[in-house]
């Protein structure tokens, strides 16, 4: 039923590169080789993130010139080996606090904002048919943290940087979506020439949950779905996990589950068909 996979962890920093120089494609090297054989392509997540990262990297002692380096080789490795084999990238992963300022992170804070166009000008370089994107959260809402991206965008873009997507994560929570404040967001950044793409959609409820829950469900998923369809330059909707027996969400917010299309028992749920009356 997919036309694309994601993998949720196997390409993050402490995957790919958990020694300095030291590079582990394994797990990587499995869903690519599934899509193919399953005629899907592949957006690639993600190779500059403050998180999972290894220790070498958040607590190593860097100057500019080192860290820019680390980028570097961390980059051209990881799109090279994939070159050819990957739709899109999210190269930098939620560079903004929501109150729009940039995230404190070894990044920033080593090399201010220029990483993020170290980062895409070496992906590029990489891999020149692969899309570039930049993927954050709670940019599905109007305020402080899509003006930022909107800034950064018309920035990298003044300066010739290499960027041709914005990734909508869209971790809902039941019955927040706001298809308007989307849809105009989504817009905001397809005027300046880029595409769009939900890449980590999920609605978590509030357990124990109800079956007026799962309907609300549907309608949340049907609606982002339908909004990304009403936008031209939104290429495509990726599901956070695809079944609540593998969700991040129980994990990372207390009290909070069910949020994927199929239940635990890969069972579809309401959310399902939310998802292919939007289409
Ligand atoms: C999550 C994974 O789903 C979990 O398995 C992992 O433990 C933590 O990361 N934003 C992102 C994703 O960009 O990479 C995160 O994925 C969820 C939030």
């Amino acid at each position: 039923m997919f036309g694309q996979l994601t993998p949720a962890n196997s390409m993050k920093w402490d995957a790919i590169e958990p020694e300095q120089n030291v590079f582990s494609f394994t797990g990587g090297d499995q869903i690519v080789a599934l899509a193919e054989a399953t005629g899907k392509i592949m957006r690639g997540h993600n190779l500059v993130w403050y998180n999972q990262l290894p220790n070498w990297v958040t607590y190593g002692s860097w100057t500019p010139e080192t860290l820019t380096s680390v980028i570097e080789t961390h980059v051209r490795t990881e799109v090279s080996h994939y070159a050819g084999r990957i739709y899109a990238w999210d190269v930098i992963n939620e560079p903004f606090n929501d109150n729009g300022t940039m995230r404190a992170n070894v990044f920033y804070s080593t090399l201010n904002t220029s990483y993020i166009g170290i980062a895409l000008r070496t992906a590029h370089a990489a891999d020149p048919k692969a899309k570039l994107y930049i993927n954050d959260y709670n940019l599905e809402y109007t305020g402080p943290k899509i003006d930022a991206m909107v800034r950064l965008v018309e920035d990298l873009l003044a300066a010739g940087v290499p960027i041709h997507g914005i990734g909508f994560e869209s971790h809902f929570i039941l019955g927040e979506v706001s298809p308007s404040q989307l849809q105009t967001n989504m817009e905001r950044i397809t005027a300046l020439g880029l595409e769009v793409a939900v890449t980590e959609l999920d609605v978590r409820i509030e357990l124990p949950v109800t079956d007026a829950d799962l309907e609300q469900q549907k309608a949340d998923y049907m609606s982002v779905v339908q909004t990304c369809s009403a936008v031209s330059g939104c290429v495509g909707v990726t599901v956070w996990d695809y079944t609540d027996k593998y969700s991040w969400i129980s994990s990372t917010f207390p009290g909070y589950g069910a949020a994927c299309p199929w239940d635990a028992n890969l069972d579809r749920k309401p959310a399902y068909d939310g998802i292919a009356m939007g289409f």
